[in-house]
C-alpha cells in the first residue's frame, strides 16, 4: 500500500492527510505530538460528519482513521513514496524540512511542497535530489476543493511531474501543471482581488457584508473576497502578498496596511475565531 507522509498538521494538512488516507497509510507530523493530534481530531471530526449525513459508512471511516498516524519524527516519513510538505509559510522552514527530507527519503519518494506562493525552485534546491521536488498545491478545505496546482521547478523531472499528476489523479483531484511563477496561476489572480477588497473596507468605500454582497451577487462570485481571506487565513494571505511584492516588484502587490494591523493583531480568521467576520470555534 502507498505510503504517504504530510507534513504539518494545520488546516491544509489535516485536510491533505484526510484525502491521503482513502488512498494508503499516512503519517502526519508536526512540531509536537499534541498539535498533530489536533489535525488527526479535526479529521475525525470531518469524516464523523459525513458519517452522520449518510455520505460515508461507518466502516469506511474506520479504515481511513486506522490508516491516518500521527508523529513528531520526521524519521517516520523515511520510507514514503509521497511526502507532502504544508508547514509555515517561510522559505527557511520549508528549506530545512527539505533538507532533511532529501537525505532521509529514497531517491523515488517525491517530495512535494503545498506552498502558496514561495519559490519552488529555491526549496528543491536546498533538497538532495532536487529532480523529485514538485509544487503540489491543494486549495482550502481540501476534501471539496477540486484542483490541484502541480509546479514544476527547472530541476523537476519529467518522471517526477508524471507520477506526481498520476497520484493527484488518485487523490480525486484534477491536476494543471505551471512553470514556478510567484503565486502560480489561482493566487496571483486572487490574492490581489481579496487584497484590494481588504483596502476597500480600509478606505470606508463599504462595509465587509457589502463588500463581500456585491462580488457575491455582481460577480457572482461562491463567496465574498473577505469572508475567503479569513477562510484562507490573513497570515497566509499576507505572506502571499508579501511574495508577490518582492518578486514582482509592482506597487499593484502592495499589501493592505490594513491587512498587515489585523495580522499584527492576531486577528487571522476562522482559525483564531476573529478575522473580518467573528467565528464560534
Ligand atoms: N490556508 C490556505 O488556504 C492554504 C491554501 C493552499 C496552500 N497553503 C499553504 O499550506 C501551508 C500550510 O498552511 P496552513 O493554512 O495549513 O497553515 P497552519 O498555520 O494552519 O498550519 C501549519 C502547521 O505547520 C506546523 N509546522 C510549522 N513548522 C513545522 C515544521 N518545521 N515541521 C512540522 N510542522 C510544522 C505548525 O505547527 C502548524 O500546525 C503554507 O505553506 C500555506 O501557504 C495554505
Amino acid at each position: 500500500m502507498l505510503k504517504i507522509g504530510v507534513i504539518g498538521a494545520g488546516t491544509m494538512g489535516s485536510g491533505i492527510a484526510e484525502v491521503a488516507a482513502a488512498l494508503g497509510q499516512v503519517v502526519l507530523l508536526d512540531v509536537d505530538l499534541e498539535r498533530a493530534q489536533a489535525g488527526r481530531s479535526a479529521v475525525e471530526k470531518r469524516l464523523n460528519r459525513l458519517v452522520e449525513k449518510g455520505a460515508l459508512e461507518a466502516a469506511v471511516r474506520d479504515e481511513r482513521l486506522a490508516r491516518l498516524a500521527v508523529s513528531d519524527h520526521l524519521q517516520d516519513v523515511r520510507d514514503a513514496d509521497l511526502v507532502v510538505e504544508a508547514a509555515a509559510e517561510s522559505l527557511a522552514v520549508k528549506q530545512d524540512i527539505f533538507r532533511a527530507l532529501g537525505e532521509l527519503c529514497s531517491p523515488q519518494c517525491i517530495l512535494g511542497t503545498n506552498t502558496s506562493a514561495l519559490s519552488v525552485t529555491a526549496i528543491a534546491a536546498a533538497t538532495k535530489g532536487p529532480e523529485r521536488v514538485v509544487g503540489i498545491h491543494f486549495f482550502n478545505p481540501v476534501p471539496r476543493m477540486q484542483l490541484v496546482e502541480l509546479v514544476r521547478t527547472p530541476l523537476t523531472s519529467q518522471e517526477c511531474l508524471e507520477r506526481s499528476k498520476e497520484l493527484v489523479q488518485a487523490l480525486g483531484k484534477t491536476p494543471v501543471v505551471v512553470d514556478e511563477a510567484p503565486g502560480f496561476v489561482v493566487n496571483r489572480l486572487l490574492l490581489p482581488m481579496i487584497n484590494e477588497a481588504i483596502f476597500l473596507l480600509g478606505e470606508g468605500v463599504a462595509s465587509a457584508e457589502d463588500i463581500d454582497t456585491a462580488m457575491r451577487l455582481g460577480a457572482n462570485h461562491p463567496m465574498g473576497p473577505l469572508a475567503l481571506a479569513d477562510l484562507i487565513g490573513l497570515d497566509i494571505c499576507l505572506a502571499i502578498m508579501e511574495t508577490l511584492h518582492a518578486e514582482l516588484g509592482e506597487d499593484k502587490y502592495r499589501p493592505a496596511p490594513l491587512l498587515r494591523k489585523m495580522v499584527r493583531a492576531g486577528r487571522l480568521g476562522r482559525k483564531t475565531g476573529q478575522g473580518f467576520y467573528s467565528y464560534d470555534r
